[in-house]
């Protein structure tokens, strides 16, 4: 799409002043046509009401998870103060990348990688933070994979005085000790998952003894402990609809620079772990899209090892391990899906949020899988032009984000790209030290195990 510069030449970083700073968040499914399907309650298989979502969730954030139609949710202005200790974060014109691919498409990259949990999860925590204290209550308990959720909700609850209780997937738990202690830092207690400490813990650990864990059973681990434990109630990092209203800060953002400069996107790519970046990033866009005012293609990234879109089926399934909590319509794996110890943590999932589930069962969005040696490429590659160190969940969209470059210099289209940087990678250097030993692998599930899982869906009557 031509760029047609109302201020000049565009800037390496388009910054936003605090006063740009969006006062709402919106709710892209006030736009579709098609809503999300509704949570259902496991045992009778009808849509969740509130009241019995309330022992696990904070109220206001049932309201939000619960709403379809309200398109804008004002930002308390609490949030709003907190966010600006790191917002609004750059959108980078990444003009080295450019010049060294030589390409004429323009790259331009949200970077949410500039707080101290490393990524836009922050987002979410601080505003679930806020509705758990404005309840009253004592204490929170969660899932972390990667560790960014977990050292992000630290942070919030570290804030407004809350007890953090987090489960870390115990992979990440064992190659990643110091966002650990990050997180102890910040005042969490930290246990790796599963543990001996609840009972679905102990019933997955008889199961499948020595499992390196997955963020489905550390869901489980959390969702007991939350409504076993007086005054707490459970927080998700991702994949719930109102993860996706807060990181719609992300795109709302992303847009307004884009529009200073009257740049419109002709690609968006993000990384997809439950969906809550890609979600956040594109929302802005996809509501234009949805109401036909303009058109752009959106890319889902996630890695071959857990290809939840492009070899899951859309289906109700439980959203953990353990199966206590709601049945969510999604493309999924099968709950019991646990995906290789691989080292993108946060994208090892095996469902998807609801929402992008719907947008790309309606063929609003695409998906693609990548290899994660394939990742690690793109990863190194940008470290060494644009200077950042990336996650390894990014780097699936900075790998897609330079395919397309590269696409561009042989068709010679000078299409707009935006991809979301949602992190930095200074944790997962096992991870990196790995790929540049030659040691690490790209493990793709065979269809049989696939079926294995997926034979083991739930049956919901309204599916037929
Ligand atoms: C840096 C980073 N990017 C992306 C993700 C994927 O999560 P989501 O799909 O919810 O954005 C994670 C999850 O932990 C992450 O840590």
């Amino acid at each position: 799409m031509q760029n047609t510069t109302k201020t000049g030449k565009i800037p390496y970083k388009i910054y936003l002043n605090e006063e740009e700073m969006p006062k709402t968040w919106y709710n892209l499914r006030a736009d579709m046509k098609q809503k999300p399907a509704p949570l259902l309650n496991p045992g009778t298989h009808q849509p969740m009401k509130a009241e019995e979502l309330s022992a696990v969730f904070c109220e206001e954030l049932i309201a939000q998870e619960l709403d379809n139609d309200t398109a804008f949710f004002e930002i308390p202005e609490v949030i709003r103060n907190f966010y600006k200790m790191y917002r609004p974060s750059p959108l980078v014109r990444a003009y080295c990348l450019e010049e060294k691919l030589g390409t004429p498409a323009k790259i331009y990259y949200k970077f949410e990688g500039n707080n101290t949990s490393g990524s836009h999860k922050l987002n979410s925590a601080v505003a679930q933070a806020y509705y758990a204290k404005k309840q009253g209550l004592q204490g929170v308990t969660t899932e972390t994979g990667a560790g960014q959720w977990g050292t992000a909700l630290s942070m919030a609850c570290a804030f407004f005085g809350l007890d953090c209780k987090v489960y870390m997937v115990k992979c990440s738990y064992e190659q990643k000790p110091f966002r650990r202690e990050v997180m102890r830092t910040y005042g969490a207690s930290v246990t790796p998952s599963p543990s001996m400490e609840t009972e679905v813990g102990r019933k997955i650990l008889a199961e499948h003894p020595g499992t390196t864990g997955s963020l489905g059973c550390a869901i489980s681990e959390a969702v007991e402990k939350a409504v076993s434990s007086e005054g707490h109630r459970y927080v998700l990092g991702s994949v719930l609809n109102q993860v996706l209203l807060h990181q719609s800060v992300i795109g709302l953002e992303t847009k307004a620079a884009m529009d200073k400069y009257g740049v419109k996107p002709d690609i968006i790519i993000g990384c997809a772990g439950g969906g809550s970046n890609l979600g956040g990033l594109i929302a802005p866009f996809m509501g234009e899209k949805l109401r036909g005012e303009t058109d752009c293609r959106i890319i889902a990234v996630e890695p071959a090892s857990c290809p939840s879109f492009t070899r899951g089926v859309y289906a109700y399934d439980f959203c953990d391990t353990g199966m206590v909590c709601p049945l969510a319509k999604m493309y999924t794996l099968g709950s019991d899906f646990i995906p290789s110890a691989n080292h993108s943590g946060g994208l090892r999932y095996h469902g998807m949020s609801s929402t992008l589930s719907e947008l790309y069962h309606q063929g609003l969005m695409e998906a693609v899988s990548v290899k994660q040696t394939e990742v690690f490429d793109a990863a190194e590659y940008f470290a060494r032009v644009e200077g950042i160190l990336p996650a390894p969940e990014s780097s699936h969209a900075i790998r897609v984000a330079i395919d397309e470059a590269v696409r561009c210099r042989e068709s010679g289209e000078e299409k707009t790209i935006v991809f979301g940087l949602t992190g930095t990678g200074y944790f997962d250097m096992m991870a990196y030290e790995k790929y540049h030993d030659g040691k690490m692998s790209d493990y793709i599930p065979s269809d049989e195990e696939l079926a294995i899982c997926r034979n083991k869906l739930p049956k919901v009557a309204s599916e037929g």
